[in-house]
């Protein structure tokens, strides 16, 4: 196929785990990437691996800085009248607590906020792309959250699970409202869980925190295996047509009962939307 007929997908966090297998993987299947990464580096170490298998644009952007993310919309409608496959992957876990440039606390900032801020901008592109799809990264680990909206941005008492479960609770609660609104443009959105996979996942923990994940790995999942259900969300035709559903082992699964509310998902909406409403990009 040549490169201009070829399906365009972007990926956040290729340059490691389960999101590097994606995009190699992604790439032997035919789909052109944008790899959008925050290390250049690593990106380019990735661009060499897929080498001509397929053509890479690398888009610099730290998801936790609302401005690098505004800049990278940009930068990708500069260059691009379309994207078929959004894969909202790159993701982290803090053992304690930080704050991101806008003042947002780190792992929200990372795994929604500045997700949200990618998504919304690039709608258009998506609505241009050929029977679109969103593919969301949560976790079994949504079970963890004690979603309190008030609660997300400036946590009063910081806990490492619970604010990991929040934010991967909103991952599924953003894809369930994007499939309600997608729906009549015909942009499908799916969210999952890829097992426990054996990942640089956690490598900034303490000592404490280390220990834990070192002696747990041995029961995990390898990135390969980490992988099928993005893999499989992103580009099999048996879900071609399935929207606002949570995955986990390439079957859909019943998430936890706050993951199915709709008032949380526009309460979430609503707190994402006065976040960014500073930093929405200007479309090419
Ligand atoms: N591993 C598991 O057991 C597990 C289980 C459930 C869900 N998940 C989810 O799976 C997804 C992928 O995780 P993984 O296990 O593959 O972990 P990983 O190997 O640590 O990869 C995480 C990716 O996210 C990128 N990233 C982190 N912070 C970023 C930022 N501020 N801006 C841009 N990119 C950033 C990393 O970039 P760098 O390479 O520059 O660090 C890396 O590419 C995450 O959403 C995670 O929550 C993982």
């Amino acid at each position: 196929m040549s490169n201009v007929n070829k399906k365009i997908a972007l990926i956040t966090g290729p340059t490691s785990g389960i999101g590097k297998i994606t995009a190699l993987e992604l790439a032997k299947r035919g789909y052109n990437l944008i790899l959008l990464a925050r290390n250049a580096q690593k990106a380019d170490a990735l661009q060499m691996e897929i080498g001509d298998q397929a053509e890479t644009t690398f888009v610099e952007c730290d998801l936790s800085d609302l401005k690098s993310v505004q800049k990278a919309v940009e930068k990708i409608h500069a260059n691009h009248s379309r994207i078929d496959l959004l894969v909202n992957n790159a993701g982290l876990m803090m053992d304690h607590e930080e704050f991101s440039k806008q003042d947002i606390e780190m792992t929200f900032a990372v795994n929604h906020v500045g997700h949200f801020l990618l998504t919304t901008g690039l709608i258009d592109l998506l609505k241009a792309g050929k029977d679109a799809r969103i593919v969301h990264v949560s976790s079994g680990a949504h079970q963890f959250a004690k979603f309190q909206i008030d609660q997300l941005v400036r946590p009063e008492k910081f806990s490492a699970w619970t604010t990991y479960g929040n934010s991967k609770l909103a991952n599924i609660l953003f894809s369930n409202e994007l499939a309600e609104r997608l729906q009549p443009m015909g942009i499908t959105s799916n969210a999952l869980h890829p097992g426990f996979v054996a990942t640089s996942f956690g490598s900034g923990f303490s000592s404490f925190g280390s220990i834990v994940m070192w002696l747990a790995r041995p029961f995990a999942k390898s990135p390969q295996e980490g992988a099928q259900t993005s893999i499989y969300l992103a580009s099999s035709p048996e879900v071609a047509d399935t929207t606002g559903k949570y995955f986990d082992d390439c079957k859909p699964k019943t998430p936890s009962k706050d993951a199915q509310s709709k008032f949380l998902a526009t309460k979430l909406w609503e707190l994402s939307e006065k976040l960014v409403k500073d930093y929405k990009p200007a479309k090419a």
